[in-house]
């Protein structure tokens, strides 16, 4: 019996330790028992025989419990072209999982998120459907405005529209974070989505691109604080101190209104001459006074300032990539080299 005990504890061991839990039914310490019925007393064997059967019993049992234990880690799949006791090196690999990678879009997003948050925005989403007042309206396009026209909006026969711009969600985002001003804190959200444009499409232009718009709202913010902290981002994001510089421009939604630029950062310079010195970002500027108004912020205590860039610019300058067109073309070959 004592042997008996020895052969259990060494298999229950062996038994940890190997991968095919089957193997242990033909271990050697099973032969060794059972070539050792020949020692025993004859009228102990059937004693002795019995525990050995016993024993096996047991081990049996073990390996039903391995077996539970590995279909509770990984589910069978009743579709799957191969048998569940195909090993996972044999089974074919149909989607080609491991050479799957971040969409170079997806990935520069998260980038620049990470600026805006590490610096106190919210982030927020905007919406691929949206109507008139929340594109034009809210934003102090009057109708028939000449600037509507712009935007080469899609429409859709019940009159909603394909957002042309991220600004599409500023009267929203004022709303839902008004609360905060009474607080003493500032309405501070960025949003990256994509929006689209009904235009010819070339190597610039594609239909469907990524914008980040970006609103900081508080009292006595000024033209300072809207560069403070598009430079702020800029540097962090180039790792370099760059210049500023805003221009003249106009949009509805902003008084006054500019378009940024910057010193061409040295991972994007070609060469010195000073048309390649500045590149043009965007637009932003403050908040005009109705568009605070509309979304029942008041313009005499509160004011703020607002941007918006497109992103795939970004990463073509970044990349060296010639044609926007390439981002929607779901071309893997194109996708692959961003690893
Ligand atoms: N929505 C503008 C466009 O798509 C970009 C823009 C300009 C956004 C100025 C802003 C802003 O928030 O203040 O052309």
């Amino acid at each position: 019996m004592k042997q008996i005990e020895t052969a259990r504890a060494n298999l229950r061991r062996k038994f940890e330790k190997i991968e095919d839990k089957n193997a242990i039914l033909k271990d050697s310490e099973f032969k060794a028992l059972f070539d050792g019925i020949r020692g025993i007393e004859p009228d102990k064997r059937s004693e002795y025989g019995k525990a050995i059967n016993d024993l096996k019993t047991e081990v049996k049992s073990w390996i039903e419990e391995s077996d539970e234990q590995d279909n509770e880690k990984e589910p069978i799949d009743v579709t799957a072209p191969w048998d569940v006791n195909t090993p996972k090196e044999k089974r074919p690999n149909f989607f080609n999982t491991t050479q799957g990678s971040i969409h170079p879009i997806t990935r520069e997003i998260s980038d620049i998120v990470d600026i805006f948050q590490r610096m106190g925005f919210v982030v927020e989403e905007s919406r691929e459907i949206d109507n008139d007042y929340n594109m034009f309206t809210s934003l102090n396009f009057p109708l028939g405005h000449p600037a509507r026209d712009d935007y080469d909006t899609f429409n859709t026969d019940e009159g909603l529209i394909a957002p042309a711009h991220t600004s599409t969600m500023q009267n929203r985002l004022l709303k839902k974070y008004k609360d905060n001003l009474a607080n003493e804190e500032p309405i501070a959200v960025v949003v990256p989505d994509r929006v689209f444009r009904n235009e010819d499409l070339d190597a610039t232009h594609e239909h469907t691109f990524y914008q980040i718009e970006g609103i900081f709202v508080a009292k006595k913010v000024n033209v300072g604080n809207l560069i403070a902290t598009l430079s702020a981002f800029m540097n962090d994001y180039f790792a370099q101190n760059l210049e500023t510089k805003l221009q003249p421009f106009y949009f509805p939604f902003t008084e006054p209104s500019f378009e940024f630029a910057i010193e061409r950062p040295d991972v994007l310079k070609k060469n010195d001459s000073e048309e390649q010195k500045w590149l043009e970002l965007g637009g932003c500027g403050m908040i005009h006074p109705n568009v605070l108004f509309e979304a029942g912020v008041d313009p005499k205590t509160s004011s703020g300032f607002a941007f918006g860039f497109g992103i795939e610019r970004m990463v073509m300058m970044k990349n060296g990539i010639e044609d926007i067109r390439h981002f929607e073309s779901a071309n893997l070959k194109f996708l692959r080299q961003f690893k």
